[in-house]
């Protein structure tokens, strides 16, 4: 699957609502982008070349990961697209300490692509082969994992909830010995209910202290003296399952003005687009220089996610603003022209108001706060 303009936009904004909550927005958070290719060996220690498998319909378990060559000749060595960010972090866990000497518990994030060929990708991009992860591993003393896993929990609900998914969708599963992945010693799946069923939405893991260990990494604790191998608790989510979910919550369909109109409810912080600007009609040069000089520019240039839209009549132009989840549409009409101000129109209510053009970028700014 492939991301066209709007797609782009949406992914952004969520990467981007996540990085500044659990980065920007703490003092206790590093940020890492690690190559994909990494070392082979990376993977042997990390238990996946032996572990990361699926059973087939015969029985024989498949290695999911994406193999390949490194080098060229006499070099060429065996790799792997990662399936996962987090081994990137683990792997970067000594150039982090000894660059920032945190003191624990903290923790390192991480946003990107990883690769699985898995053997049944379906249901749009609910599994897919090459997606997009936002992962944190929070390094921790042992004694103190229950703490933190119940800490980092609800951390993931407010998350989920400041970027507007359906909380009564939402669904916690205890995840069962058995099926567990090779290194956690407990995980809780926060599943979601799509409309191809309840299936696994994120991840939050205990990983105690098995990648470190395995990496023969440790951490000299200055506290309480002594060298020591962090515990790690993993809160993991799929970008590409966060996009989903929220087109499931923001979609709704309403009765306006005598026929169905669906539109995407999405949070203005969170839409693809946050205004439209149109010139009532297109024909006339004096609206539409200045919806597009006194009105498009600076908002474009304040947000950026502004849309200019002159194409079909007002009402057209409403539904497809509608359909792309934008919750503002602004059009200049003549009265413009002598008072300076504007008509915002609301996307969920279909309410308009009259707002003076030198306010309302501080009017949008609100909104979005
Ligand atoms: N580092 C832990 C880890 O990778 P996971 O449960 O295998 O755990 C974490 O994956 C998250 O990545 C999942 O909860 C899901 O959101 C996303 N994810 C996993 N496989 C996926 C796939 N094939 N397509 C899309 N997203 C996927």
């Amino acid at each position: 699957f492939d991301f066209g303009h709007f797609g782009v936009a949406l992914k952004n904004n969520i990467k981007n609502s996540w990085w500044k909550k659990f980065v920007d927005n703490r003092r206790d958070m590093y940020g890492l982008d690690a190559a994909i290719l990494m070392n082979g060996k990376v993977w042997e220690a990390s238990g996946h070349v032996t572990g990361f498998s699926d059973p087939m319909e015969d029985g024989k378990q498949f290695n999911v990961m994406f193999k390949t060559q490194v080098g060229a000749g006499e070099e060429v060595a065996i790799s792997y697209l990662r399936p996962e960010t987090a081994q990137g972090m683990f792997v970067n866990f000594k150039n982090t300490v000894d660059a920032f000497h945190p003191k624990l518990p903290f923790g390192m994030a991480q946003i990107g692509k990883a690769f699985r060929n898995e053997i049944a990708p379906r249901d749009f991009i609910f599994r897919q082969r090459e997606f997009e992860q936002m992962e944190i591993e929070y390094f921790i003393r042992p004694e103190d994992w229950e703490k933190y896993f119940e800490y980092w929990r609800s951390e993931m609900l407010e998350w989920m909830e400041e970027i507007g998914l359906d909380m009564g969708k939402v669904y916690e599963l205890e995840v069962p010995d058995a099926d567990r992945a090779h290194y956690s010693k407990r995980t809780i799946d926060f599943e979601f209910d799509f409309p191809f069923g309840k299936k696994e939405l994120f991840g939050l893991a205990y990983r105690t202290d098995f990648d470190l260990s395995t990496h023969k990494l440790e951490y000299i604790d200055e506290e309480e003296g002594g060298k020591t191998v962090p515990h790690v608790i993993e809160p993991s989510i799929g970008v590409d399952r966060a996009l989903l979910a929220l087109l499931i919550s923001a979609y709704v369909e309403d009765d306006k003005e005598g026929e169905v109109r669906s539109y995407l409810k999405f949070k203005p912080n969170i839409a693809p687009v946050i205004c439209a600007v149109s010139p009532l009609l297109k024909n006339k040069p004096e609206l539409v220089e200045y919806a597009n000089i006194k009105v498009y520019a600076p908002l474009k240039a304040e947000f950026g996610r502004v849309a200019w839209d002159d194409n079909g009549n007002i009402g057209k132009r409403y539904r497809r603003q509608d359909e792309i989840g934008t919750p503002f549409c602004i059009v200049v009409d003549f009265n413009t022209l002598t008072d300076n101000t504007v008509t915002v129109r609301d996307r969920d209510t279909g309410n308009q108001e009259r707002v003076k053009v030198s306010e309302l970028k501080y009017y949008i700014k609100e909104k979005i706060s």
